[in-house]
């Protein structure tokens, strides 16, 4: 049974926003790349993106390029982009088809799309070589309502585990059948634990989000995670039928069988390093982020819709993805700001409030996670 509670108490007095060198210090990147995004799970998008087998794309996690790629045998497997002849990088393109095999552009060694090596020129010259000890470097991947991740961790602490206190929480939104009708990507100039931050806390919603702050008040909602890796709650669609869409109303079927308090209600979860999660009554969005330096953050924006809403007269999708589109770009623009200003000298950590109480734990989430936790 999930229980909620006020908004506010996750607070816990005295909390201040974290020192100027968490977001700009080269040590401490280099430090979130190893104890962080090299470690955790991390969202690489969504299986229905690779469809047939071949299908593939490339993503950067702790520093390193890793191809995602569906198998004949409709598996999908992560793998180093890392040649075993001579180390080039075997993909270039982000995403793309292969044919049956993945083949280094550099000398033509050959893989299978399950990592085996069956072609290697003039290596049967090579005293003692064997194919089958020069397989790709295998990552660890799994499946969770459509969203695939990858550890790059030896040792990964088992999916199931890691993801134990989301296990059945939004089955009756259908994540997993739903279908995408848009991506949109930024290239964000600021950190981006700035991001997790905005996303944790609507205090700024009536000034930054004119727009969204009269559909949902900012001070509506409660929160069911509210310590820990995964965080987040709900905030209340006031409209009778409505959504979070640039007419105000849902613009497509229900994604799920809703219950009735969940047909006005939007959930914002944070999904601890990279994934944002909102769930509103007839579409979700995710935003998946991926950090390029101290100031530079790449996010993905995606909407998913019911595959049934698609050909059916009155779907629009685009009232949805304009909508977020707008709102997006509001927030990180103040990102941005927000960047600027901790980089200056006279920055000093600042209190937080009430309001804040998601961000607020979420940066106790993020100390703990690189090992700096009192
Ligand atoms: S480096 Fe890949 S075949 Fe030579
Ligand atoms: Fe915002």
């Amino acid at each position: 049974m999930t229980t909620f509670v006020k908004a506010t108490q996750a607070y816990q007095q005295g909390q201040r926003t974290l020192p100027g060198r968490y977001y700009n210090a080269p040590e401490i990147w280099a430090e979130e790349r190893e104890r962080i995004f090299a470690r955790r799970w991390i969202c690489v998008g969504r299986s229905a993106e690779l469809a047939q087998p071949g299908d593939y794309a490339v993503r950067t996690a702790g520093g390193e390029s890793v191809i995602v790629v569906r198998g004949q045998d409709g598996t999908v497997r992560a793998f180093y982009n890392v040649c075993r002849h001579r180390g080039t990088r075997l993909c270039e393109a982000e995403r793309g088809r292969l044919s049956e095999t993945i083949q280094c552009p550099y000398h033509a060694w050959t893989y299978t799309l399950d990592g085996t090596l069956i072609g290697a020129p003039h290596m049967n010259e090579v005293a003692g070589f064997d194919k089958r000890d020069y397989p790709l470097h295998q990552v660890a991947l799994a499946e969770w309502e459509g969203f695939l991740f990858i550890t790059l961790a030896e040792e990964p602490e088992p999916f199931a585990r890691a993801f134990a206190p989301l296990e059945g929480r939004f089955s009756r939104f259908n994540i997993a059948s739903l279908r995408s009708a848009g991506r949109i990507d930024y290239d964000v100039h600021a950190n981006w634990k700035l991001v997790f931050q905005n996303f944790s806390e609507c205090l700024h919603c009536p000034i930054i989000h004119p727009g969204l702050a009269k559909l949902t008040p900012y001070t509506s909602g409660e929160n069911d995670l509210f310590d820990g890796p995964y965080l987040g709650g709900y905030m209340v669609i006031t409209a009778p039928g409505g959504s979070l869409t640039m007419s105000g109303r849902a613009c497509a079927p229900a994604v799920g069988d809703l219950p009735a308090e969940d047909q006005h209600r939007v959930y914002f979860y944070t999904i601890f390093p990279n994934l944002l999660l909102s769930l509103h009554p007839d579409y979700v969005m995710f935003h998946t982020l991926w950090p390029q330096a101290p100031d530079r953050t790449r996010i993905t924006c995606e909407w998913l819709f019911h595959p049934d809403a698609f050909g059916q007269p009155g779907f629009d999708p685009d009232d949805a993805v304009r909508f977020w589109d707008e709102t997006n770009r509001q927030d990180w623009h103040i990102c941005e700001q927000s960047h600027a200003g901790i980089a200056s000298r006279a920055y000093q950590p600042g209190p937080y409030s009430p309001r804040e109480g998601i961000s607020a734990a979420w940066d106790r989430e993020f100390l703990r996670a690189i090992g700096h936790a009192r």
